[in-house]
């Protein structure tokens, strides 16, 4: 095998949840390396930029620390893509590929047209050997299409392409970066994939321990990243269809997931019971590993992921139901106060969080919704309701969304509610004074727990009606 490359120039084109911050540390461990991360999006960029770090585009605990060492010393943020592409040995893809909305697929394959983009940009501009990463999820078998637009320039460029899904988690990004359960890198067994591969682990050897980098073939690192967001969602689920049946029985689901997770083969994490899963990835990558399986024929396997999503709509679903069945059967005129709407805590992001769909079927039943989410913005809220809440546009969306105002104080958005729902599990809400909240709600006042993590005792013993996920008969 010749001597991998020493990488010192990498791009990454797409500075959003999962490019901004991996780039970020790769600049903090591996200070030799220059790192430019680019985008399309002007704003996203200046904001990458701005000298005031609370600004950053996204909100994540420690990134504006990792940004602040490297930013300006081997860390960039640019909207240059061509030149940054031309400098680069290695390409770091972290565009985004969402749920096809049209044609072919529509619902359930992932849109790819970003990630073509990227690879005939590419193409066109680069003049000498580049290697390129996928980081963004995709499906199995993209990185042959990628290769088919990169190779067939016939200007003498030679591309090799890696698989190295990215495994963070929102919320806990930086910490899962800095010590990361496993790096995957997928590559072609030639000598020449092999190589690069190395490139690759060169640069996370900076400070992953070997013996945690792993590398497989292409094809088998791109189904891995869309395997292990199955199989987390598909225990979200699994737990969640256990609390429907623990709220008919009297059992805690509290109580199961502690006793089911101290079975070392089961494992504790991932079991916690909530209002469903969100996030911009479980319900995205499912859909593609089902669509995936309809396409190569295999419809029984089809069916058993989709289900994972059936439960999880029908989670939500019987949360907003149950609120509307508590409060006498109708929402009608009565305030809601929702505490969080991120998708779940220590983030800003609110991609498919359940508490949009909550919302929009307590809307259709005219509640009138007051917000208050320590991270996420009214603008945000607004545009998550604007795209659920149908017929998109008319005057009946915008009279239901004359029936939500957001709150930048908790007190006030809980003040004379007739309940409150709890759809993010933000640590604050743990702290409130919840005998000041009762006191100034209307009676019967109802709290819905969406994520089980107020003291249920206490709030009854206050004299609220709790309402919890998988403790019902107590
Ligand atoms: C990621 C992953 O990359 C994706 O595969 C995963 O499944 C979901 O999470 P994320 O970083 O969360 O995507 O997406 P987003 O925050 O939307 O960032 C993508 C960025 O790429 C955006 O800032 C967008 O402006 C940029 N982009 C998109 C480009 O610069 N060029 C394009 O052609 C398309
Ligand atoms: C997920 C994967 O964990 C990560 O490896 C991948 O790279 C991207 O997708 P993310 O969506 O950021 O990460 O957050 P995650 O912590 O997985 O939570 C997803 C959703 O599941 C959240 O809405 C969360 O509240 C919910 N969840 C998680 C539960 O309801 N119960 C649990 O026990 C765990």
């Amino acid at each position: 095998m010749t001597k991998a490359k020493q990488i010192t120039n990498i791009c990454c084109i797409g500075a959003g949840y999962v490019g901004g911050p991996t780039m970020a540390v790769i600049a903090q461990k591996c200070p030799y390396i220059k790192v430019t991360v680019v985008d399309v999006n002007e704003q996203r960029i200046a904001d990458w930029n701005d000298t005031d770090l609370n600004k950053l585009p996204i909100y994540e605990p420690g990134l504006a620390d990792v940004v602040a060492e490297a930013r300006g010393r081997n860390l960039f943020f640019s909207t240059d893509v061509d030149e940054a592409i031309n400098e680069a040995q290695m390409i770091f893809i972290s565009v985004n590929t969402p749920t096809k909305t049209y044609g072919v697929g529509k619902g359930m394959a992932a849109d790819l047209k970003y990630i073509e983009l990227c690879a005939r940009q590419i193409a066109k501009v680069s003049k000498d050997d580049k290697i390129i990463v996928e980081k963004s999820t995709l499906p199995v078998r993209t990185a042959e299409a990628l290769s088919t637009i990169l190779n067939s320039t016939g200007n003498g460029v030679n591309f090799d392409i890696l698989s190295s899904p990215e495994f963070l988690a929102e919320g806990t990004a930086i910490s899962d970066l800095h010590k990361p359960d496993r790096i995957l890198i997928g590559g072609e067994e030639t000598e020449k994939g092999q190589d690069a591969i190395e490139a690759l682990v060169a640069v996370y050897e900076n400070w992953v321990p070997r013996e945690n980098i792993i590398t497989t073939r292409v094809w088998s690192s791109e189904l891995s990243k869309l395997t292990a967001n199955a199989f987390l969602a598909q225990r979200v689920s699994s737990i969640n269809a256990i609390s429907a049946l623990c709220e008919k029985t009297g059992a805690d689901v509290d109580e199961i997931s502690r006793a089911i997770g101290a079975d070392s083969r089961i494992g504790a994490k991932f079991l916690k019971a909530s209002v469903g899963f969100g996030g911009s990835c479980f319900q995205k990558d499912i859909l593609n590993l089902v669509y995936l399986c309809r396409q190569f024929n295999l419809p029984e396997v089809a069916d058993y992921w989709e289900q994972v999503i059936k439960m999880n709509d029908y989670q939500k679903h019987r949360f907003a139901k149950n609120i509307i069945d508590s409060l006498f059967n109708t929402v009608s005129g009565k305030k809601i106060a929702f505490l969080g709407w991120a998708f779940k805590k220590d983030t800003n992001d609110t991609r498919e969080s359940a508490a949009i769909y909550v919302a929009d079927e307590l809307l259709q039943d005219r509640a009138e919704i007051h917000i208050y989410d320590p991270k996420v913005t009214e603008e945000q809220i607004f545009s998550d309701l604007k795209s659920v809440c149908h017929p998109e546009g008319s005057e009946a969306t915008k009279d239901l969304l004359k029936n939500v105002i957001i709150h930048t104080d908790p007190y006030s958005a809980m003040q004379s509610a007739h309940a409150i729902a709890i759809l993010t599990e933000w640590d604050e809400f743990k702290t409130y004074n919840w005998q000041k909240v009762y006191e100034e709600m209307l009676k019967p006042a109802f709290v819905f727990d969406g994520r089980n993590i107020v003291d249920k005792k206490q709030l009854t013993e206050i004299g609220f009606e709790v309402y919890n996920i998988g403790k019902g008969l107590n």
